[in-house]
């Protein structure tokens, strides 16, 4: 007898084909959140990684614009000074407040720098050029590791998640950004040499558990940029789990084109391309976050 068309394989066998998920473990259904009834105080999640282009800011826009679809709200902190995260929202990073402002003190209260994006729930500190000399203006204040924390205090009450996209150093700023942060989530691009450096990151943010901010944890390794079809990628994600266990989240995201195309049009992909997997793979860790009770 021939099978029809649209009997899966597994029914064909009668085993299970695919039981696991790219990393291995169990696929889980990560249920869609119930509404929030109230909002605030807000869990601050810095995204680190002083490697470039491994997917931090991609992260910040496409899982903020998730969980402020899932009706959290949202304040996205653009912390690099190449103010990537500010254009990929279609946000202007120039003669408005911003975050160096609210780092020096020059503008006072931090909901002056807030602007609200074209997805709903979803806002955004910006930054430009200017906050690359945030390192040495900063050098010699008093507590100058808890500047960002400061500033975060006067709005993170009117928040539940707020996201903080870190540029690629382990710096001054970086440093603030950890010992603002409660969670750190650490995006991994599966390609070559995508675990060198990371033991000096998890070094920083020990340092920074130890002597600055103790309740820190670590949410979470994303893997980034993952390409099943190549042996190469498949490899990488194994030694990432490897290396992590657990604390790989079991949503990988997928190499696509469609991310780039999104930050030209300066819209999150869950905008940009909403039916897209990709849009679909940040759904998912925005559940497997508040699954995990990461976020509320
Ligand atoms: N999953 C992905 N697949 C393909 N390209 C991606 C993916 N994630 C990010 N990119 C692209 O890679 C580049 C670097 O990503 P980005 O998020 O800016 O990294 P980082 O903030 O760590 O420097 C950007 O052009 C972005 O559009
Ligand atoms: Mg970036």
């Amino acid at each position: 007898m021939t099978a029809k068309r649209n009997e899966t394989a597994e029914q064909l066998t009668g085993f299970e084909v695919a039981p696991n998920g790219p990393t291995g473990r169990p696929r889980t259904v990560f249920a869609v959140p119930a509404p929030l009834r109230g909002h605030g105080p807000a869990r601050i999640i810095s995204l680190c990684n002083q490697k470039g282009g491994v997917g931090k800011t991609t992260t910040a826009i496409s899982l903020g614009a998730a969980l402020a679809d899932y009706g959290r709200r949202v304040l996205a902190v653009d912390f690099d000074p190449q103010g990537a995260l500010s254009a990929g929202l279609g946000i202007a990073s120039h003669d408005v407040p911003n975050i160096y402002d609210l780092m020096l003190g020059t503008v006072k209260d931090a909901k002056e720098a807030i602007q609200q994006t074209a997805t709903p729930n979803l806002d955004v500190i910006p930054a430009n050029i200017d906050l690359s000399a945030a390192e040495v203006h900063l050098v010699n204040e008093v507590a100058r590791e808890q500047i960002l924390a400061r500033v975060l205090r006067q709005v993170k009450d009117d928040y539940d998640v707020i996201l903080i996209d870190c540029q690629p150093s382990l710096g001054l700023l970086t440093v603030n950004a950890l010992t603002a942060a409660h969670g750190v989530l650490i995006p991994l691009e599966c390609e070559f040499f995508a675990l060198r450096g990371v033991a000096l990151l998890v070094e920083t943010i020990d340092k920074v558990k130890d002597r600055l901010n103790p309740a820190l944890e670590l949410d979470g390794i994303l893997a980034t940029m993952y390409d099943s079809r190549t042996l190469h990628s498949r490899e990488v994600l194994e030694r990432v789990v490897e290396t992590f266990g657990d604390k790989v989240f079991e949503t990988v995201i997928g190499r696509t084109v469609k991310f780039p195309d999104a930050s030209v049009a300066g819209a999150p992909i869950t905008q940009f391309a909403p039916d897209h997997q990709a849009a679909e793979a940040y759904r998912q860790l925005a559940r497997e976050l508040i699954t995990r009770g990461a976020i509320a």
